[in-house]
């Protein structure tokens, strides 16, 4: 089994970060492959927290190459600050590799994410303010600056010259911003952080492609999730890559035939952070009990996330989209304490019924939840670890998920450590 992906199949925040380091036990090396630090993937192992937005959460691991895929947009000073925290912490990072060919967010990548967004007013997208957008716009029009170009001054200058003679007046003139300098910024970057991360910079397809050819594995970790593809999510209230399955194609630099398991990571109920339609969503006192048990306030931002119930006409879709082989639902213990547990089903969409995603996003905006309804466990699972200990309630309500999605589940998180885990596939 050389390759797989792990992606989030909702609206990020499922807990890709804790199934990756469950995974990567078994596995040579770890790629992350689109995003940037927007994402926050918590591990917690042995009771300690770690928080992480660049570094694969592999990292953890001293036995695996932790690698950032041509794919990632890179704050140089965030991947340095996150590399000085792990270290504090005594987890050796010095076998993390960054692609040379990873574009970079730079300072006014930050800035036009927040004048934008703020010039959006009500209608903003609640992006997370880290230039994510701003740098992929300016890989797509082809005058973005990548890794290696930190290692030349020459040629960052030069760069730098073209793309700031049209940002700055762009922060002038339409946001009321002042620029930045050419000298400045290749002080900070060229001077301070290259030296730095000279050793970490790696042709990071042949270090892939090494593991690959030698019958190693390899993990490819998903940030956000499919309804935040550009593709595939709830346009435009999404991220500016593809966090689907194929993006691990192009963002790490491997052929589809390498990849032979797709491991969708699912809530077993729903969240959101940001603007965007959200069919399931609860106003209600269960909604407030799933943000208070489930913690759910962002990693990175600490904004409160928008919860509801576990959708899975958006799972079906996220089978199909990412071509999963088995889903791993997470924070399954969060619903212990419920009465009663549902399960969107379908969409009441104007009166008609829909079993799929709803192509249009007027639709998809006018969907209602169609729910089953059952009972709940009001059982603390956050012990358990084997299939044959769960309450049948719990089992029928898995059930019920497994037959909706149309495919196996295989893990169940049941709390937040590296161990509150279910092999739910393996019997009794
Ligand atoms: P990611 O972005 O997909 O990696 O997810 P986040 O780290 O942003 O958010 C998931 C949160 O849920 C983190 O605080 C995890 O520690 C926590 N978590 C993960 N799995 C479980 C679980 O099965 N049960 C509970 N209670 N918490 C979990
Ligand atoms: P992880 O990897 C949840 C959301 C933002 C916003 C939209 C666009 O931890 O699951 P961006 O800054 O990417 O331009 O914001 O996407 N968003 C996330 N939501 N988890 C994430 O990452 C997210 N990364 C971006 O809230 O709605
Ligand atoms: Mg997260």
């Amino acid at each position: 089994m050389p390759a797989t992906v792990v992606v989030g199949t909702q609206w990020g925040d499922e807990g890709k970060g804790k199934v990756v380091d469950l995974l990567a036990k078994e596995v040579q090396c770890v790629v992350r492959y689109q995003g940037g630090h927007n994402a926050g993937h918590t591990l917690v192992v042995d009771g300690e927290s770690f928080k992480l937005q660049l570094i694969p959460s592999g990292v953890l691991y001293p036995h695996l190459t932790p690698i950032i895929g041509n794919g990632v947009v890179v704050d140089p000073l965030v991947l340095l600050r996150e590399m000085d925290m792990l270290t504090a912490r005594g987890v050796d990072v010095s076998k993390l590799r960054v692609s040379a060919n990873a574009h970079l967010i730079l300072p006014y990548h930050q800035m036009l994410d927040v004048v934008f967004e703020r010039h959006l007013g009500k209608n903003k997208l609640g992006t997370t303010k880290r230039g994510i957008g701003p740098a992929y716009a300016d890989k797509a029009s082809r005058v973005g600056l990548r890794v290696q170009d930190l290692f030349d001054e020459e040629i960052f200058r030069a760069k730098l010259e073209v793309v700031l003679h049209e940002k700055n007046p762009l922060l002038a003139k339409v946001y009321n911003k002042i620029g930045y300098e050419v000298d400045e910024l290749v002080k900070i970057y060229v001077g301070e952080c290259a030296p730095r991360l000279k050793k970490h910079m790696a042709d990071t397809i042949d270090l892939v492609h090494n593991v690959l050819e030698n019958d190693g594995q390899v993990l490819f970790e998903g940030a956000q999730a499919t309804f935040l593809d550009l593709d595939h999510g709830t346009y435009p209230f999404v991220t500016s890559s593809n966090p689907t399955a194929g993006g691990a194609c192009t963002g790490a630099g491997v052929g589809p035939r390498y990849i032979d398991r797709v491991v969708g990571v699912a809530k077993a109920y729903l969240t959101r952070v940001g603007a965007g339609p959200f069919p399931s969503e609860l106003f209600d006192a269960v909604g407030e009990h799933l943000v208070d048990v489930g913690h759910e306030y962002g990693t990175n931002t600490g904004r409160r996330r928008r919860t509801g119930w576990v959708d899975a006409v958006m799972l079906r879709h996220a089978v199909r989209v990412n071509s999963l082989s088995e889903i791993a639902l997470t924070k399954l213990d969060v619903l212990d304490q419920l009465d009663t547990v549902k399960i969107c089903e379908a969409y009441d969409v104007n009166g008609v019924r829909h079993e799929k995603m709803p192509y249009h996003q007027s639709d998809f905006h006018d969907a209602k939840p169609i729910y089953k309804e059952m009972p709940g466990w009001k059982t603390d699972l956050s012990g358990f670890t084997k299939r044959g200990q769960l309450p049948q309630a719990a089992l029928d309500y898995l059930d019920a998920l497994e037959a909706s999605i149309g495919v196996p589940i295989g893990l169940i998180g049941v709390g937040p450590g590296r161990n509150q885990i279910v092999h739910y596939n393996q019997a009794a």
